[in-house]
């Protein structure tokens, strides 16, 4: 019994305030449920269901409460159970009766839907100008390494030479299309809940445009009934942040890859670089570390909304009450790790000599003997590829790569080479190999400046 006593030492009813409330944490959305209930009280004040004088009374109201919530006065109380009740108990206190009258033709459903709302799209517009910055940044370092050679892989193997700029611009063109990912579910969900009541909209006289227009969405939701349990703006955020988040992770996975000793491409300036607590001459990538472990965490949030969601009757159930934490974590998440990826590639120090000398290793020349076979000596690709395996071969037999190696020794290495025209040997060379893929979108130096200019053109238009 002791031990049963120890368990249950709160009061039922301080256990079921414990359990049920969310104030502790809905309170980030202080910001939109003022906002939103200024802007539904100037609507029941046009549409005269409530007076002018006491909208009046409720705004300033209001905006004492958040002065109160903003310098630190305001009481949280577990006992207001979440934000929404917090507030309105404040202003009833502050300004009596006409406080009571707030929450006519609203319920706290497509109040909470409404607050929310506001919160993804505030949010929505501060990461998109946070991607912004990082795909400038990466722009920016790629207009200097047009000409930098490092070797390109598949697999985690050498495979082509290119150009580093070209290298980054592939991020920058993985962030540019999370930036229109937000872009496109801001304008998908900039609708209103405000109105729809508890599930069934409400027989007041409401002008639901004019809350919408007050509040910046573009128009009223279409369906009471929809709006008081659809979440999906929320798993919209919570998908696009992940999907940033794996971009993130990419990224520093490379960082990590290249600060290693094996790679040696790049530093961590010593001001994102940590030391280890055991040995003194290590210098660590623990910031694109946890770049890459937070990425987990914030899936983990995408997935459990996804499962809160799923198999929810019609309408508003409680169990949507879980849909905070883990959107208020995502995007915390997001909003540092943009800002600290963009902190670390402003001051990466890059060792353009190891990235070209890595190019030397690896035959990365390969693929354009092939083509040249195929483009000036009518040779079957196929055959071309095994003509140029026999030179893989003779170059490895003598330790050198294949960019290095003399006509004499093309022309040793394969029955058909044997009167190859000495030209070849510049096709081998790798800044040319580099420079010769000037397809579109390729690396060429003169393609990857093309794509800085079209980045450049873009980053002005938003
Ligand atoms: N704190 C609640 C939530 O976050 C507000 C809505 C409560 N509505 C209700 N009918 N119990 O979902």
């Amino acid at each position: 019994m002791a031990q049963k006593n120890q368990i249950l030492k709160n009061t039922n009813a301080e256990l079921l305030d414990k359990f049920n409330a969310s104030v502790m944490f809905d309170k980030e959305l202080y910001a939109q449920d003022i906002k939103g209930s200024i802007a539904h009280s100037k609507m029941l004040a046009l549409q005269g269901i409530i007076t002018i004088e006491d909208q009046e009374k409720i705004e300033n109201g209001l905006l004492q409460v958040k002065d109160e919530i903003e310098s630190g006065k305001f009481q949280w109380k577990i006992e207001d159970e979440d934000v929404h009740m917090a507030i309105e108990n404040r202003l009833t206190q502050i300004i009596g009766d006409a406080g009571g009258r707030l929450h006519t033709a609203r319920s706290r459903n497509d109040q909470v839907a409404t607050d929310f709302a506001l919160y993804v799209q505030d949010k929505t517009l501060v990461i998109q100008d946070k991607l912004k910055t990082l795909i400038k940044t990466l722009v920016n370092i790629a207009s200097k390494h047009t000409t930098t050679l490092i070797p390109g892989m598949t697999h985690l193997q050498h495979a082509q030479p290119i150009n580093f700029g070209f290298h980054l611009l592939a991020y920058a063109n993985m962030f540019k299309r999370d930036f229109e990912r937000f872009e496109s579910s801001y304008a998908r969900n900039n609708k209103s809940p405000l109105g729809s009541a508890a599930l069934a909209g409400t027989p007041h006289n409401i002008d639901r445009f004019k809350t919408a227009e007050l509040l910046g969405f573009d128009e009223p939701t279409l369906s009471a009934l929809d709006t008081s349990s659809n979440r999906d703006f929320a798993l919209e955020i919570l998908f696009n942040i992940s999907t940033a988040m794996m971009h993130i992770s990419r990224i520093s996975e490379e960082l990590i890859l290249w600060s290693s000793y094996e790679f040696g491409f790049v530093k961590m300036s010593d001001e994102y670089a940590t030391t280890s607590s055991i040995m003194p001459q290590k210098k660590n990538p623990d910031v694109p570390e946890l770049l890459r472990g937070k990425t987990g965490r914030v899936y983990g949030n995408l997935i459990s909304l996804l499962t809160v969601m799923k198999g929810l009757p019609l309408a508003y159930n409680k169990d949507t009450q879980e849909d905070k934490e883990g959107v208020f974590d995502s995007v915390a998440t997001v909003e540092i790790s943009l800002d600290i990826l963009t902190a670390v590639m402003d001051t990466l120090i890059i060792n353009t000599d190891a990235m070209q000398n890595a190019c030397k290793i690896g035959h990365l020349s390969a693929t354009d003997l092939a083509d040249y076979l195929v483009q000036k000596a009518n040779i079957p690709f196929r055959t071309a590829y095994y003509i140029t395996k026999d030179v893989v071969k003779t170059a490895d037999k003598l330790n050198k790569d294949m960019s290095e190696l003399t006509i004499d020794e093309l022309r040793d290495a394969n029955e058909n080479l044997k009167d190859i025209d000495e030209e070849i040997i510049e096709y081998l060379n790798l800044r040319n190999s580099m420079n010769a893929r000037t397809s579109f979108g390729g690396t060429s130096t003169q393609r990857t400046q093309e794509q800085i200019d079209i980045f450049q053109k873009w980053l002005e238009t938003i």
